[in-house]
C-alpha cells in the first residue's frame, strides 16, 4: 500500500466522508493530504541540505583557525496552521501550489554566529554556491528595522535530489550575532506576549537596547581583530 493508498483508506473511514455520495470529495481531500505531505518533505530536505552545508563550513574553519564561526543553528518547517494564517492574511489561495508560490519562508533556518564578520563570511559562502539561487536578500545589519532588528536575512533556491527526480525548494536563512539574538528573541517574546501593550515609549527603549547591544557587537569585533592581529 503508497502513502496516498493509506491515506485514502484512513479517509475512508471517517463517517461522513464515507458515504458512496462524497467518492470524490473523499479523493479530492486525500490529493490535498498526500501533496501537503510531499511539500513538507521536500521542504525539510532542502533544510537538511543547507544545514549540511553550514555545518561543513564551520568544521573547516575550525580545522583550518581552530574556531568555530557558527555558533548555533536551529530551523523550523512553517506549519500548517501558519502557513493557512499567512496565505489567508494576503488574501491568497488556500493550496500547497499556492503556498509553494507565494511563501519563502516555509522552510527556515537561524545561524547565530560570534561576530559580525562571521556573518559577512557566512552570506558570501552561502552566495558562492553555483547551484544556489539567492532569491531575496535583506541587510538589516547595514539598515536596521525601526524596531531595532538586526539580521541578515537571505532566501536560497536549494536544489534536493530525491529518487526520481531534483526538484527546488525556497529556504530562509536568518543569519546574526548571539548579540543580535538575544535581543530579537526577548524582543519577540514581549512584543508577542497576548496582554502586552507596547507605548511607543517603550518601543524607544527597545530600539535604544538594540543600538547598545549594536555597539557591544562592534566593541567585540573590534577586540577580536586586535587580538588575532586582523585588518
Ligand atoms: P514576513 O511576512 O513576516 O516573513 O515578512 P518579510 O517577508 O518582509 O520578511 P522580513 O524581512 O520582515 O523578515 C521576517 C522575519 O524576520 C520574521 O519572521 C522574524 O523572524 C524576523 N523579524 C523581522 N522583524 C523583526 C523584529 O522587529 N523583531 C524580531 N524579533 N524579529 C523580526
Ligand atoms: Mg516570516
Amino acid at each position: 500500500m503508497n502513502e496516498k493508498e493509506f491515506y485514502m483508506e484512513a479517509i475512508d473511514n471517517l463517517p461522513v466522508l464515507a458515504e458512496p455520495a462524497n467518492k470524490s470529495l473523499r479523493e479530492k481531500f486525500a490529493q490535498v493530504f498526500y501533496d501537503f505531505l510531499q511539500l513538507q518533505h521536500l521542504y525539510d530536505s532542502a533544510i537538511e541540505v543547507v544545514k549540511t552545508y553550514l555545518n561543513i563550513l564551520d568544521n573547516e574553519f575550525s580545522v583550518k583557525f581552530q574556531r568555530d564561526p557558527i555558533h548555533n543553528i536551529e530551523s523550523r518547517l512553517k506549519s500548517p496552521q501558519s502557513i493557512i494564517e499567512k496565505l489567508r492574511k494576503k488574501g491568497l489561495p488556500i493550496t500547497t501550489g499556492s503556498a509553494q508560490k507565494n511563501l519563502l519562508d516555509i522552510a527556515g533556518i537561524r545561524v547565530t554566529c560570534c561576530y559580525i564578520s562571521d556573518i559577512y563570511a557566512i552570506v558570501e559562502m552561502l552566495c558562492r554556491r553555483d547551484d544556489f539561487t539567492v532569491i531575496k536578500q535583506k541587510d538589516y545589519i547595514k539598515n536596521p528595522k525601526p524596531s531595532g532588528y538586526r539580521s541578515y536575512h537571505l532566501v536560497v533556491n536549494v536544489p534536493v535530489y530525491l529518487s526520481a527526480q531534483k526538484k527546488y525548494a525556497p529556504v530562509e536563512i536568518q543569519i546574526r550575532t548571539i548579540a543580535m539574538d538575544f535581543w530579537a528573541s526577548l524582543e519577540h517574546q514581549l512584543r508577542y506576549k497576548p496582554s502586552a501593550s507596547i507605548t511607543p515609549a517603550i518601543s524607544q527603549e527597545l530600539r535604544e537596547c538594540a543600538e547598545q547591544i549594536a555597539e557591544t557587537d562592534l566593541r567585540m569585533q573590534r577586540i577580536f581583530m586586535e587580538i588575532n592581529d586582523l585588518e
